[in-house]
């Protein structure tokens, strides 16, 4: 299928390029490089654009005879999105209205969108399931949510058949060291980790020792990145078959604390991690961790890179590529 990746030249969109690429599919990358990399796009063409220019976005899918569309393009950082809430809404909800408009446009059918954890705001049990509340605990987790019902809306009026993925803790890297992640500012636990091993930031600072988990810090659901990109590769073959429009959990349902995180990229590195406790981070839940069951049975979905070996060996060798 020729399939539009919006926000293809992002971390997770780059890789689901590759795997779109390697599972015969056509990606054509459509990307605003306000976050994304002109130099992550290595499968497909690169069209630069704003996923809110309907108008554009209509021309791409005709031009292109676009059959399918993974829309991941969208403004990510959560500290942000309570600084400036509305550019949230702009980006990640007015711009999914509008892929939702260009599609429908031009008859195309399948969508697999790129949504996240945190839709469910704080958690009420000790494994997520797509069952579980949605009561976001910020405009980022809001304007995800707002997506996901616009989608579903134009799935139940008929034209649109769509599968928000709602991702945990994405992480790690290409493990054939192509690509990885490359935010600016870099604010994830496992890339600022690696940043402290090499000295390019003084100290990993972690958001409290206090909480009510085992060790005294966080536990978070890490699925690494590949992982990430097969399961839209499954969500388009699901869609495609017939499937129903609905959300799918990706994570391993294994959580880990970041005491185990900084252990880990340490044995990764062969290096200290160093490291500083400060204050917890505001809007922090203790525990996050998915139930994936309905990725596994239905999508036949299978992490297979998500080890938290993998995850840090993965993200430690990008981290440390001579460039
Ligand atoms: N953490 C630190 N120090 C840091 C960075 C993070 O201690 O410098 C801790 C956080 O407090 C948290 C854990 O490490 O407990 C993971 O934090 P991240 O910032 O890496 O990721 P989040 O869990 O905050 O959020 C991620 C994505 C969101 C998504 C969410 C869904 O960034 O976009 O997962 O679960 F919504």
């Amino acid at each position: 299928m020729n399939v539009l990746v919006t926000g293809g030249a992002g971390f997770i969109g780059s890789h689901v390029a590759k795997a779109l690429s390697r599972a015969g599919h056509v990606p054509v990358v459509f990307d605003s490089l306000h976050n994304g990399k002109q130099e992550a796009v290595l499968w497909g063409e690169m069209i630069k654009g704003d996923v809110r220019d309907t108008a554009q976005l209509s021309e791409v899918i005709r031009t292109n005879g676009i059959e399918a569309v993974i829309h991941l393009a969208g403004l990510i950082e959560v500290g942000e999105s309570v600084k400036d809430p509305l550019s949230f809404y702009e980006t990640n909800t007015a711009g999914s209205l509008s892929v939702a408009r260009a599609m429908l446009a031009n008859g195309v059918k399948y969508l697999v969108f790129s949504s996240t954890a945190a839709v469910y705001g704080s958690p009420v049990s000790e494994y997520l399931k797509e069952d579980h509340i949605t009561q976001p605990v910020n405009p980022y987790g809001w304007s995800k949510l707002a997506a996901e019902r616009i989608f579903l809306e134009a799935s139940a009026t008929g034209g649109l058949r769509v599968v928000p993925l709602r991702y945990f803790n994405a992480a790690g890297a290409d493990p054939e060291g192509e690509l990885g992640e490359n935010h600016n500012p870099e604010t994830h636990l496992i890339p600022r980790a690696c940043l402290a091993v090499k000295g390019d930031i003084p100290a990993l600072t972690v958001f409290g020792d206090d909480w009510s988990t085992p060790d005294g810090t966080c536990v978070r659901d890490y699925v690494h990145v590949t992982d990430l990109a097969s399961a839209h590769i499954k969500a388009l073959e699901y869609l495609v078959k017939g499937g129903e429009s609905r959300p799918f959990n990706l994570g391993t349902g294994k959580g880990y604390s970041v005491r185990e995180i900084i252990a880990a990229v340490s044995e990764a590195a062969h290096l200290p991690v160093p490291h500083a406790f400060a204050a917890r981070r505001e809007g922090d839940p203790a525990v996050l961790v998915a139930d994936s069951g309905d990725a596994k049975a239905i999508l036949g979905w299978q992490p297979e890179h998500s080890s938290l070996k993998e995850l840090c060996t993965t993200a430690w060798k990008w981290f440390s590529r001579v460039e």
